[in-house]
C-alpha cells in the first residue's frame, strides 16, 4: 500500500490496478463523489445487482455496504467480491439478525408466513425468506405474493408500511429502521419546504410515514434520478442519504438539488457508506482484500429468493 503523497493522481493508480485485476467497479447511489465518478456503474440495490450477476470481470469491487457485496457474491459466486472497508454495516440489516428470524418463525409456524426481505439484510435472513425485494420493485414483489398466504415483511418497517400502502395488502412487519432515514422529520422537512415552495420533496421509502405525508414522490435511488429528468420542475428536496445529490447534478443537468435536512444537520451522511474512501478502493483492488465469502450451503439457500426476486422485476 502506497503512502500519498501531494499532486498523486490516485484515480489513475485505481484505474491501473482496476485494469490489472481485471475488475468492475460497482458503486451505490450514496458513495462519496470520487468513487461514484470512477465507477463502472452507479445505481440503486436492484440495478446493482443485475449488474453483479451479468459482469464477466474477475473481480467485483463492490463500493457500498456489506450485504450488497454480500448478495454480488451469492448472484455470482465465481468472481472474487471485494469490500473496500469490512466495517461497512447497515442499521437495518443489524436490526434483524438471522437468529432472531428464525426463533421468530419457529414461533409462529401456525402463520405459515411468505417472508419477504427487503435486500437490506444478511445472507443469513435471505436464506430463511421466500423471496427479496428492493425498494425499486417492492411494490411489484408484494404484489406477486401468493394471495392465500400471511406476508412477515423484514426488516424496515417504513417500506413495508408503504408498500402496504400501496397495494392494500396487509402484512406483518419486522421492527427495523433505517437510521440515517429516521432522522428526517415533519419539522426538519417543513422547514425547508418554506425556503422552496414550488420544490417537489422526493423521499425515500424508507422515511417514516409523517416524512412520507409531506412527499410530492416516494422511490428508490435510481427513480429519483428519472422523476427529477422527468419532472418539469427546477428545484427539488431530496430526502435521502447526501451522496445522492452528486450522482442527480452530474445526471440531470440544468436543475438545482437541495438535500432534506434533519433536526441536527443539513443534509443526512450514512456512517456505513461513507467508511469507503478512494484509498481503499485502491489498496482493495491492490491487495485483492477484504474479500466476501461465504459457506456454499448458505449462499445456494440465500440465492433462490434473490433470483426469484430478479425474475419477478424484469
Ligand atoms: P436503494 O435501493 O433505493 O438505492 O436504497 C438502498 C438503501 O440502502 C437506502 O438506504
Ligand atoms: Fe443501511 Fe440506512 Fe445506510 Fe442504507 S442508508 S445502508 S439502509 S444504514
Amino acid at each position: 500500500m502506497v503512502a500519498l503523497k501531494e499532486g498523486y493522481d490516485l484515480a489513475a493508480e485505481v484505474r491501473y490496478w482496476k485494469q490489472k485485476r481485471n475488475a468492475v467497479i460497482l458503486a451505490h447511489n450514496y458513495q462519496v463523489p470520487e468513487i461514484q465518478d470512477i465507477a463502472d456503474y452507479v445505481g440503486d440495490s436492484l440495478g446493482l445487482s443485475y449488474r453483479a450477476k451479468e459482469t464477466d470481470a474477475d473481480v467485483i469491487l463492490f463500493c457500498g455496504v456489506h450485504f450488497m457485496a454480500e448478495t454480488a457474491k451469492i448472484v455470482n459466486p465465481s468472481k472474487t467480491v471485494i469490500l473496500p472497508d469490512l466495517e461497512a454495516g447497515c442499521s437495518l440489516s443489524e436490526s434483524c439478525p438471522a437468529e432472531s428470524l428464525h426463533e421468530f418463525l419457529q414461533a409462529n409456524l401456525d402463520k405459515n408466513y411468505y417472508v419477504i426481505a427487503y435486500i437490506n439484510c444478511s445472507a443469513g435472513v435471505k436464506a430463511l425468506s421466500d423471496v427479496i425485494c428492493t425498494s425499486g420493485n417492492a411494490v411489484k414483489i408484494v404484489q406477486s405474493a401468493p394471495a392465500n398466504r400471511n406476508i412477515l415483511f423484514v426488516p424496515d418497517q417504513n417500506l413495508g408500511a408503504w408498500v402496504m400502502e400501496k397495494t392494500g395488502r396487509k402484512m406483518d412487519l419486522w421492527r427495523g429502521a433505517c437510521y440515517v432515514h429516521v432522522e428526517f422529520t415533519k419539522n426538519s422537512i417543513n422547514a425547508v419546504r418554506e425556503l422552496y415552495p414550488e420544490a417537489p420533496v422526493v423521499a425515500h421509502p424508507e422515511c417514516t410515514y409523517a416524512v412520507r405525508l409531506l412527499a410530492d414522490e416516494i422511490c428508490s435511488t435510481e427513480k429519483m434520478v428519472s422523476y427529477c429528468r422527468q419532472s418539469t420542475a427546477e428545484t427539488f428536496i431530496i430526502v435521502t442519504e447526501s451522496g445522492m445529490l452528486h450522482r442527480l447534478k452530474k445526471e440531470v443537468s440544468g436543475k438545482k438539488f437541495i438535500p432534506g435536512p434533519t433536526d441536527k444537520c443539513a443534509c443526512a451522511d450514512c456512517r456505513f457508506m461513507k467508511k469507503n474512501t478512494l484509498e481503499k478502493v485502491r489498496d482493495a483492488l491492490e491487495c485483492l482484500a477484504p474479500e466476501i465469502s461465504l459457506p456454499e450451503t448458505l449462499r445456494k439457500r440465500a440465492e433462490l429468493p434473490i433470483l426469484r426476486m430478479l425474475e419477478l422485476s424484469l
